[in-house]
């Protein structure tokens, strides 16, 4: 697929085929995104990639922390909630996303199974559950993991292969490491869905929004 083509076609996708995605196709995209820049040559991520029982073990035993309503802290803590525009860009995605499968803002049954969803990892066959050394959680180390995300959302494309980055199923810290032995000394940073897509679901119609350039951009001594 064409590099710009490839950017501009990227989304996040929430519904899959059940078809696994097999080993060396996984590996494959792994192993081109580890070409993704990280701060000093770092590298700080770790991959712990899941199919199969394993993972439908996690999907249960997520499903099943979030109805009994004990949602922990990430091993990054809380997030406080969005302010201003930020929040209008959260209360946008959310609404249209919802529109699109027919979720009514009062309907808490549906919101419920939309969440049960997302602990689901939106039924995707594979999911890749990114971890970062504790010795090297900072600022950087972040910004490196956001760059190879990014690369494997990309790289998958060309196996045509969806992505959905999550952090909702990384608030279970505990569920992931008792199902996968993820060791306390890595730190959870965040989950991605993987599969083929199903482009007949309908949230896979949305298109999100991007701030004009023109908002975002200042320009100095640029012909
Ligand atoms: C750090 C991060 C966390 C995210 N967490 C979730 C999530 O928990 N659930 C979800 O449905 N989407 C999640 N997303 C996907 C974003 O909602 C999505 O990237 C954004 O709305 C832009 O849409 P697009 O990816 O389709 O371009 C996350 C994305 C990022 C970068």
């Amino acid at each position: 697929m064409e590099l710009l083509e490839a950017i501009k076609s990227r989304k996040s996708v929430r519904g899959y085929k059940p078809t696994p995605v097999s080993k060396q196709i996984l590996a494959e995209v792994l192993g081109v995104a580890t070409r993704a820049p990280s701060a000093m040559n770092i590298q700080p991520w770790g991959f712990t990639i899941l199919g199969g029982k394993v993972l439908d073990d996690l999907k249960e035993s997520l499903q099943e922390k979030f109805l009994d309503g004990e949602r922990t802290n990430c091993d990054f803590g809380q997030f406080p909630p969005f302010p201003g525009v930020y929040r209008e860009r959260q209360v946008e995605l959310a609404k249209t996303l919802f529109q699109l499968m027919d979720i009514a803002r009062e309907d808490k049954g549906k919101r419920t199974e939309w969440q049960l969803k997302m602990m689901r990892f939106f039924d995707a066959p594979n999911a890749i559950i990114i971890t970062v050394d504790g010795e090297v959680s900072g600022f950087l180390s972040i910004f490196s993991l956001g760059s190879v995300i990014q690369t494997i959302a990309l790289a998958a494309l060309n196996f045509g292969l969806g992505t959905c980055i999550e952090l909702d199923p990384i608030f279970y810290p505990e569920v992931i490491r008792q199902i996968t032995g993820i060791p306390k000394s890595q730190k959870i940073a965040a989950g991605l869905a993987i599969g083929y897509p199903d482009w007949d679901f309908p949230a896979n119609k949305l298109k999100s929004s991007r701030e004009p350039l023109s908002n975002i951009a200042t320009w100095h001594g640029v012909q």
